[in-house]
């Protein structure tokens, strides 16, 4: 790399001579990361990774090494807003977390599902919950994203929407011919033709099905889009109505409310805190 590109880099970006070998060569730069340019504070920042994020990955192996850099005088754990992601404002909405917070695949994907629940003339309680239905996964926790998304919503929507979108997770495995369901393609590509449900996911689809709403969460499962279309935008705006009259948003702001699912969504608006 010639000079002059050296001197451009942005402060932002970690040099390499700048991180100790041991570190260096387990690629862990990603979790350091240096002030912005206009940053007052001018220490640097270490980002650990969440353990359910790096077990059983070799990043699980250099707790240590991320402790011993945090302990640099110019060196402190990431706490409070990381510079790299945009602001929440201070009473975050559902709003605010599918902009700021949400990635564009993840967002796409929940709001192009809630356009095909609405498209095919479906109840209100299914838009939403297909707007919401994978939210853990956008946010939070792709493993068990069915019983986490549910968990995170439930206190500010009916009960049958946070119920479908917990069974989803079950009932995406299981055809149910006489809707028309069969088994997503996708699938096939992302877990193998030989993949199988463990036992327990076998028994929440059963006794889904036995129940009153389960057609609820059997259309969820139905309108979930598995191919993502990148030609499609669909804007977060279309579904504000949908959301004011099924969403109840806290007045002090989804993380502050003192619900007992506030504590998921501050991680989501600090989800790089050490603790
Ligand atoms: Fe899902
Ligand atoms: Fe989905």
């Amino acid at each position: 790399m010639s000079e002059s590109t050296e001197t451009r880099r942005p402060a932002s970006r970690v040099l390499p001579h700048e991180l100790p070998a041991s570190l260096r060569d387990a690629g862990l730069a990603n979790w350091v990361r240096e002030p912005l340019d206009d940053a007052v504070d001018r220490r640097r920042r270490i980002i650990m990774p969440s353990a359910a994020a790096v077990m059983g990955t070799p990043a699980s192996g250099y707790q240590g090494a991320l402790l011993a850099e945090a302990r640099h005088p110019d060196t402190v754990f990431m706490m409070g807003d990381n510079p790299a992601l945009p602001v929440m404002p201070p009473r975050p909405t559902l709003a605010d977390f599918f902009r700021l917070r949400f990635s564009k695949i993840a967002r796409t994907h929940l709001l192009q599902s809630a356009r095909v629940a609405r498209e095919n003339g479906l109840d209100e309680k299914v838009i939403m919950a297909c707007l919401l239905h994978d939210i853990a996964i956008a946010g939070l926790l792709s493993a068990n994203h069915g019983y986490w998304g549910a968990q995170m919503v439930a206190p500010y929507v009916d009960e049958e929407v946070a119920w479908s979108i917990e069974k989803h997770e079950a009932l995406r495995y299981f055809p149910d011919e006489s809707v028309g369901y069969t088994y997503p393609k996708a699938y096939i590509d992302y877990f193998g033709p030989d993949y199988s449900p463990p036992e327990y996911i076998r028994q929440e689809a059963k006794a889904a099905r036995q129940h009153r709403w389960y057609m609820t969460s059997r259309l969820v499962t139905i309108n979930d889009i598995y191919s993502f279309d990148p030609n499609v935008v669909v804007d977060y705006d279309d579904f504000e109505d949908v959301v004011g009259r099924n969403f109840r948003q806290p007045r002090e702001g989804l993380g502050f409310d003192g619900s007992p699912v506030a504590h998921m969504w501050r991680t989501m608006i600090w989800p790089n805190n050490f603790l």
